[in-house]
């Protein structure tokens, strides 16, 4: 590298960074702390789609700062209350210049009705519960839609162990006599292990009466695999109206202080 090369990158990379706009810093905290949720670009992961959906809490800068402050109690949105104002106040600027040229209002193709009725004929209520209706054994999907991507729910139904949510990781004890029981991991320690099994059953053992503890990779879901293209797309517009009201009483998160 020429001499005069090396003296023009040292004065131009300082200056570069001194001018960062606060859009850059917007977007650097959002990569650092948020796209893990809600993806590199803000249109949704594990989190809700926050610029081409409609934001449940409200797009206003206010309801935005309130949700990045408080968190939503009950879900995984954790509180950042270690940003400071100036922060937060990057982060929706950031949110907000990107929704402009999208606008919130993503139509979500597909039969909404058509998808209520498919979501009855695969008996997913056997697992789900949605309004006080159906098992908990899944995850509650009240408000899944207000929750989750677009994309998520759709890999959901079609691959369900690409992402298995934290309390629902699936486990086998075997007992002494062979028997194997398959539930949900509620929890261990280095003597016990509590599970609970389909039939909503919560089952305790002690580790030294079994013979072996697997911990499964795969999901206790069965992948969805074989509905047509139409009615994945009605079943996913279906979960995608699911936007019942948040549990108020529920715990809020913190979020690690990663920043
Ligand atoms: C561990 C996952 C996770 C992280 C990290 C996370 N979020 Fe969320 N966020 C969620 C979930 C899940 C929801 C949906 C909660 C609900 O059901 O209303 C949500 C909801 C939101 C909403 C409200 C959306 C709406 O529809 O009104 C905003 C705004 C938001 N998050 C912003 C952020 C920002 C900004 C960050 C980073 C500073 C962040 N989130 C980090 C999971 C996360
Ligand atoms: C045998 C029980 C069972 C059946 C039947 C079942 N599910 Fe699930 N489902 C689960 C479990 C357990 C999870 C959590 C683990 C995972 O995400 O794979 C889950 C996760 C989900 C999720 C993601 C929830 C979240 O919070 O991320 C969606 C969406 C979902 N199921 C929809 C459906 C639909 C739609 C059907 C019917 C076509 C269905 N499920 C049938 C057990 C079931």
């Amino acid at each position: 590298m020429g001499k005069t090369v090396r003296k023009l990158l040292l004065v131009f990379i300082p200056a570069a960074l001194c001018a960062q706009s606060s859009f850059d810093q917007g977007r650097a905290l959002f990569r650092s702390n948020c796209a893990f949720c809600h993806g590199m670009t803000a249109t949704g992961g594990r989190g809700p789609n926050l610029v081409s959906a409609p934001l449940s809490h409200g797009d206003t800068d206010v309801s935005i700062k309130r949700v990045i402050r408080i968190g939503v109690p009950g879900t995984t949105m954790p509180a950042f209350s270690e940003f400071t104002d100036e922060e937060v106040g990057q982060v929706i600027q950031y949110l907000q210049s990107l929704s402009k040229s999208s606008l919130r209002n993503e139509n979500v193709p597909g039969n909404p009705q058509h998808g209520q009725q498919i979501y009855g004929e695969k008996d997913c209520s056997g697992c789900h519960r949605i309004g006080g209706q159906g098992s908990i054994f899944g995850p509650e999907l009240t408000r899944i839609g207000g929750a989750r991507s677009i994309e998520y729910l759709r890999d959901s139904i079609i691959k369900p162990s690409a992402d298995v949510p934290e309390g629902y990781e699936g486990v086998t004890v075997v007992m002494k006599n062979g028997k194997r029981i398959r539930g949900l991991r509620i929890n261990e320690d280095t003597f016990s292990i509590q599970l609970r099994d389909p039939s909503q059953q919560i089952r305790m053992f002690q580790k030294d009466e079994l013979i072996g503890v697997t911990h499964e990779t795969e999901s206790m879901m069965p992948a969805y695999d074989r509905l047509s293209a139409t009615d994945l797309q009605d079943l996913v517009a279906y979960l995608a109206t699911l936007r019942g009201a948040v549990d108020s009483s529920a715990a809020v998160k913190k979020a690690g202080g990663i920043k």
